[in-house]
């Protein structure tokens, strides 16, 4: 297939976390095309094994490839630290992904520790691991699964007494530890923001990749000539979910010109 310019940019989650992605994608380049994909029947990904992970993966690629994407974005830390190795190799179409942002809390740390809060299949991960090993002579990594949180977030249940008492269970301990950052490691945990902030409070970092995922496929983009000529036309937002798509409408509501659709695949 040759990529054109004029094609969509796609982007896949295994749920509504990847529009956290999707709004930095929309807020940089707002007269691009883009098809969002929500694997909501598999979500959450994070206790699946790395070989479900990859086969997810691949067939939300596909998906997207099929309705001619110039790009793919994986806006998912799990399914990008365990699948998009074998999507490069697989695939002639630029990737872009997501990965907890160790690297940029341990340069902005000052008392040499940091929290990270992700799914149970990033923390797992070959990537990952590797990642976190090659800084841990220089700092403290506390590593915490946010169990249940994905859950909560795709029943919609975002600012319930549950979340508050999870994030709380999770997060306390890291500031007893002397994290001074908490790395947001899962494309859910960005809509989190506040109440993370309320509990650790507003001396501690958040670290979020988010607007850099989107600058980067921004830079890809324009390296290979594919950033969209004819911006006069109005851009077309479509987002497509395999499950009830009342989660989506609600994190989308901001977006009335969005196109939200319950599909199978
Ligand atoms: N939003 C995802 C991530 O960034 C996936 C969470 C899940 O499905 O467990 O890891």
């Amino acid at each position: 297939m040759k990529l054109q310019s004029q094609n969509p940019i796609g982007i896949f989650d295994s749920g509504v976390g990847g529009t956290s992605i999707w709004k930095e994608i929309q807020l940089l380049m707002p007269k691009e095309d883009t098809i969002y994909l929500s694997d909501t029947k598999n979500a959450p990904y994070g206790y699946k094994s790395e070989e479900e992970i990859i086969e997810l993966s691949i067939k939300n690629t596909e998906y997207l490839l099929e309705r001619d994407c110039k790009i793919i974005v994986v806006a998912c830390n799990t399914a990008t630290t365990n699948a998009i190795r074998i999507l490069r190799q697989k695939y002639d179409v630029p990737f872009i992904g997501i990965e907890p942002a160790i690297k940029p809390a341990s340069l902005q740390t000052s008392t040499n520790t940091i929290g990270i809060l992700a799914t149970k299949g990033t923390l797992h991960s070959q990537l990952f691991e590797k990642a976190s090993s090659n800084l841990e002579d220089k700092i403290t990594i506390i590593e915490r699964v946010g169990e249940g949180l994905v859950d909560l977030m795709e029943k919609g249940k975002i600012n319930s007494p549950e979340m508050i008492e999870l994030l709380t269970k999770y997060l306390k301990p890291m500031i007893s530890e002397n994290a001074d950052c908490i790395v947001l490691g899962c494309t859910h945990y960005p809509y989190l923001k506040k109440l993370i902030k309320n509990i650790v409070g507003h001396k501690i970092k958040i670290i979020d990749s988010g607007p850099a995922v989107a600058k980067q496929t921004q830079n890809v983009l324009s390296q290979h000539k594919l950033l969209k000529q004819n911006t006069s036309s109005s851009p077309k937002y479509y987002f497509y979910t395999n499950k009830n798509k009342a989660t989506l409408s609600y994190f989308l509501k901001e977006y009335p010109n969005s196109i939200i659709k319950e599909i199978s695949f």
